[in-house]
Order: C-alpha cells, then sequence, then structure tokens
C-alpha cells in the first residue's frame, strides 16, 4: 500500500515525532529563505523543538502533526500573538506541509483542527502572516475563514528580492462580541514562540 493512500488522523505531537517535523521545516525553510542565510543562523535542534512543545501546553496551546499511516506528513500549531498579557487571547499559528503530501487535504485537515483546539481552549482570535506570493497558503487559509487585514511591503528579503507579507485574521468561539470566559495563563517565559 503506497504511504499517500492511509488515511490522515491529525493527533497531538510527541517528542518522538519532532526529527520528521523538523526535516519538514527545514525541507520549506530552505525553499522559503536564501539558504546561505540558513547556514548562518542558529538551526532549529531537536531539544528546542522538544522544549517549545513542553512550553506550549502550559498555556493549552495545540501542537498538531498529520499522521498517515505512522508517518508525520504535517504539523501546526499556534503561540501568543504577543507576549504581554493584554494580548493572550490573541494567536498567530504556522503549518507545514511534506512537500510529497502537499495539495491532498492535509494543509486542511490540520488548519481546521487547529482552529477547533485553539477555539476549545479559550482563545478568540488567530492572526496568520502569509508571503504574499504564497498562494496556496493564502488560498487555504481563505477557505478556512480567514480574512485579509494587512499588507506589508518590502518585509522580507529573499533570493535578492524584497518580498510582501499578507496578514489574515480570523475571529474562534464568540470572538470580540462577548468578554473572555475562560482566565487564561499570561505569558511569563521568553520561550512560548
Ligand atoms: C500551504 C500549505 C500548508 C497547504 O497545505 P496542503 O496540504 O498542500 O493544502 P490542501 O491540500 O489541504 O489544500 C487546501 C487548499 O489550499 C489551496 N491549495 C493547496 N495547494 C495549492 C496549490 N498548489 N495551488 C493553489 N492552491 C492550493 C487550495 O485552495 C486547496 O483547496 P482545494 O483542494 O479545495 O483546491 C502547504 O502547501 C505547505 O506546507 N506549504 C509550505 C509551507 C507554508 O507555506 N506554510 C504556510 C505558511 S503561512
Amino acid at each position: 500500500m503506497e504511504a499517500g493512500s492511509f488515511p490522515v488522523t491529525i493527533r497531538a505531537s510527541r517528542d518522538e515525532d519532532v526529527e520528521a517535523m523538523l526535516a519538514i521545516y527545514r525541507h520549506h525553510i530552505g525553499r522559503g529563505v536564501d539558504l546561505s542565510l540558513v547556514h548562518e543562523s542558529e538551526p532549529l535542534q531537536p531539544h528546542d523543538l522538544k522544549r517549545r512543545r513542553r512550553n506550549m501546553r502550559n498555556y493549552r496551546l495545540p501542537h498538531l502533526v498529520a499522521d498517515r499511516g505512522g508517518a508525520v506528513v504535517g504539523y501546526a500549531y499556534a503561540v501568543l500573538f504577543r507576549k504581554r498579557p493584554a494580548y493572550r487571547y490573541t494567536l498567530k499559528h504556522s503549518i507545514y506541509v511534506h512537500p510529497e503530501h502537499q495539495h491532498s487535504g492535509v494543509g486542511r485537515m490540520l488548519l481546521v483542527s487547529l482552529i477547533d483546539n485553539c477555539a476549545a481552549a479559550g482563545y478568540r482570535q488567530m492572526i496568520g502572516y502569509i508571503d504574499a506570493a504564497n498562494k496556496p497558503s493564502i488560498q487555504l487559509h481563505q477557505s478556512c475563514g480567514f480574512r485579509q487585514v494587512g499588507y506589508l511591503c518590502s518585509v522580507g528579503y529573499k533570493f535578492g528580492n524584497w518580498t510582501d507579507v499578507v496578514m489574515v485574521q480570523r475571529s474562534l468561539g464568540s470572538g470580540g462580541t462577548t468578554p473572555p470566559h475562560v482566565w487564561l495563563i499570561a505569558p511569563t517565559g521568553n520561550d512560548s514562540q
């Protein structure tokens, strides 16, 4: 049976998933940023990702993987939008799908589950920053209820070109129409991102 023909399930990530998540991350970051810069900056290490996951659990922040026949084919997570306590009901998020499993519905499953988990934990707004050239991600977010709320010009520099970023947002639960009913923990450390 081909790996791609197994059904996909979305579940919480585990420490054993870290290497697979890092491989997916490195693939995309290598394509999205000039590789010479990747080598200069500190590469993300397995222990960084494990510590980040543990820290996120304290804030009831979902860190999810897409599992296809026992293989991690994508992952998604949300972090606090800003560390100041006033912003503790607002998140920003990231999604990465394995290059061999793109455009087969994995990204949508991850994003829908991430939205549901963040809403269930009591968060009220989700924000995404997307490279303006990343049409698949922009379309995916639009189809999951995000709307464009900003356009940031020339904020990135990749492969010799300035790049723009589209900012998207969607409400979770009752959004800004009712006061929060869950008292979320205000961030303390500097490791929640
Ligand atoms: C963006 C990304 C997460 C989408 O995940 P995916 O699993 O490929 O997307 P899905 O198969 O679930 O498709 C969902 C929707 O996204 C859009 N989409 C996905 N791939 C697309 C493509 N190649 N061209 C145009 N639209 C596309 C479509 O609207 C699609 O809905 P449809 O199948 O009904 O047409 C994935 O391509 C990825 O990991 N990209 C690299 C990392 C990245 O850019 N992350 C997002 C940063 S904000």
